[in-house]
């Protein structure tokens, strides 16, 4: 049985004092969940948020990284330095990053590479515009995607990868994938990952479904047979609709 990771992307919101704020709000509501939770917060939240959530069950990880270990490249963070003060995840090619800072597949493939070598483990984030979808595209995008994304990565670290499959269209609108289309796409990233490495690994590898996810649908969602728990953004910012998500169950 694969675990459900439920992930909050705060993107840019939240000062510091909120995030403190909202880590004691929400410890207490999610105490008993099995679930695994990360927060993936602004750089300039991290150490704040490493500090409150010690002895939580909260895990916490970044939203972008370079892949040099340090050198002139200005406002850049590397994976050395998130890795020191004790980061444990980082989303990678998230498609806002794709499509306002120029991400490609393969600066995505090079941060995964580096993520990993510096004992980060990526989320990697993958989905199609509704142009794409609406031209019967959606399962060549997603798979290509995570092809690149995955090119040189050996085996033995795809249990250090989540993979988040984020349909453009659904991210911030309120539109959500329904759960047929969203566990479709899904099983079509397991395919490919079985056919990159084998049924092992594609069985057991993490599947997040993003967009649009809240307290009102994370159930039917998270209980499809591929959907390994969700990527979260808007909702991921409320302790108490984040606290309902992670524990869906209930
Ligand atoms: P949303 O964002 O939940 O606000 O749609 C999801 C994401 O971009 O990760």
């Amino acid at each position: 049985m694969r675990r459900k990771v439920i992930a909050g992307n705060w993107k840019m919101h939240m000062l510091p004092n909120e995030a403190i704020n909202f880590i004691q709000e929400i410890v207490p509501l999610i105490k008993d969940t099995k679930n695994e939770v990360i927060l993936c917060v602004p750089y300039t939240d991290l150490f704040y948020v490493l500090l409150n959530v010690q002895e939580t069950n909260i895990k916490v990880g970044a939203q972008n990284v370079h892949w040099e270990e340090n050198g002139a490249y200005t406002g850049e963070i590397s994976p050395k330095m998130l890795k020191s003060i004790g980061v444990e995840y980082v989303i990678i090619g998230h498609s806002e990053r794709r499509q306002y800072f120029n991400e490609t597949d393969e600066t995505v493939n090079k941060k995964v590479k580096s993520a990993l070598n510096y004992g980060l483990k990526p989320i990697i984030c993958v989905g199609e515009t509704l142009e794409q979808r609406e031209n019967g595209e959606t399962k060549k995008i997603i798979t290509t995607q995570t092809r690149l994304a995955l090119e040189g990565i050996e085996k033995e670290k795809m249990k250090d990868i989540i993979i988040a499959y984020e349909p453009i269209w659904a991210i911030g609108t309120g539109k959500t994938a329904t759960v047929e289309d969203a566990n479709e796409s899904i099983k079509a990233i397991r395919k490919e990952i079985e056919e990159i490495y084998d049924s092992n690994i594609s069985n057991e590898v993490i599947i997040q479904y993003g967009g649009s996810v809240k307290s009102t649908n994370a159930k039917e969602l998270f209980t499809a047979s591929d959907i390994d728990g969700g990527l979260v953004g808007g909702a991921s910012l409320k302790p108490e609709e984040f606290a309902k998500i992670i524990n869906y169950e209930n």
